[in-house]
């Protein structure tokens, strides 16, 4: 059967592994967008874990072989390339020897429809943007890890939100806010106790008081953030000490809209990626990541980036 998402044609564009230095992103139509990436290898390259081999390169080579094997088979989805694929995005933030600086530069963080958010999330999508076996992966994890339900004084940031948390069923708390670029979508969702909207690329400022919230959700979409340490700064200050920023994320995107350097770069990636966004706003624990990718090479891959805000930050 079709997914909702599918037959509403309105799904978000799987992006495809990087293939022997350039990256094809995220194609569905005949306009192809072809980037060198030579640029995006040679900052990751020198994140290595321990004096091994650095992670970038290997992973490089992985995806490039298997991408070749599985065009070659037919078979966009293969049971291996998805195994291989689990084990690296896990071991992705361990040991990690970050670079002094970040390393990224203004252009990485360019989009290309530079046009005005706004206008494009101005009519509500009804849809969701990942399969339904992902969905339910990701429900779970939060069900392991969230506050119980009708915790008193707990609260809850759903960033980059719409119509849909993909919270537990039931799940409630006295607050939990919604922040996204569409109001009719916000207003839809039934777990917001209230919601905001807002432009994040616009205007990074949380209207939040100082440590406010014990758990922040971001669901598909830390890969729009064109100022991520500036958010991240302003997750910091709103979370309590201690408190939760899950950045959940699969392979999917609306290309256009996504930075450069997530369309050029592959699922493993992009766990370092988000975990340099902690790293680099300083008080949070060190990143980890977790695949929790379900079915593996048949739905949606799904992985989670998280990290707790330090008791003294
Ligand atoms: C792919 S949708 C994901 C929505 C929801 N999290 C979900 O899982 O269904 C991307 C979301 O990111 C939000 N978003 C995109 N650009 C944004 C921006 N510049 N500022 C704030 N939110 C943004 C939009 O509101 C949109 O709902």
């Amino acid at each position: 059967m079709k997914s909702k998402m599918a037959i509403l044609g309105l799904q978000l564009q799987q992006r495809f592994p990087v293939l022997t230095g350039f990256s094809c992103s995220c194609l569905s139509s005949a306009t192809i967008h072809v980037r060198p990436v030579s640029s995006v290898s040679s900052k990751l390259k020198k994140w290595n874990n321990g004096g091994r081999l650095p992670r970038r390169l290997v992973v490089g080579l992985g995806v490039s072989f298997w991408a070749q094997y599985m065009n070659m088979a037919g078979n966009s989805k293969s049971f291996m390339a998805s195994a291989r694929q689990k084990s690296t995005v896990e071991q992705a933030l361990q040991n990690v020897e970050w670079p002094e600086q970040f390393p990224f530069k203004d252009e990485d963080f360019q989009r290309f429809d530079e046009s005005s958010d706004s206008l494009f999330y101005e009519a509500p999508r009804f849809v969701t943007h990942i399969d339904d076996a992902a969905i339910a992966a990701l429900t779970k994890y939060y069900s392991e890890v969230f506050p119980p339900s009708n915790t008193p004084g707990v609260s809850i940031l759903d960033m980059c939100s719409s119509w849909v948390s993909h919270f537990p069923k039931g799940y409630k708390q006295e607050r939990i806010v919604g922040m996204g670029m569409n109001e009719e979508e916000l207003k839809r969702n039934p777990v917001l106790s209230e919601y905001v909207v807002q432009d994040l690329n616009l205007n990074p400022m949380l209207p939040f008081e100082d440590n406010s919230f014990d758990v922040i959700t971001n669901v598909v979409s830390v890969d729009y953030l064109t100022k991520p340490l500036d958010v991240f700064k302003e997750m910091r200050r709103v979370l309590k000490p201690g408190g939760l920023a899950i950045m959940s994320f699969s392979n999917r995107c609306f290309w256009t809209k996504a930075i450069s350097i997530w369309t050029s770069t592959g699922d493993t990636d992009h766990a370092l990626i988000v975990g340099s966004y902690f790293h680099y706003t300083g008080g949070f624990e060190p990143p980890q990541a977790v695949d929790i990718s379900p079915n593996p090479g048949r739905s949606d891959p799904m992985y989670i980036v998280y990290s707790r805000k330090l008791p003294t930050a």
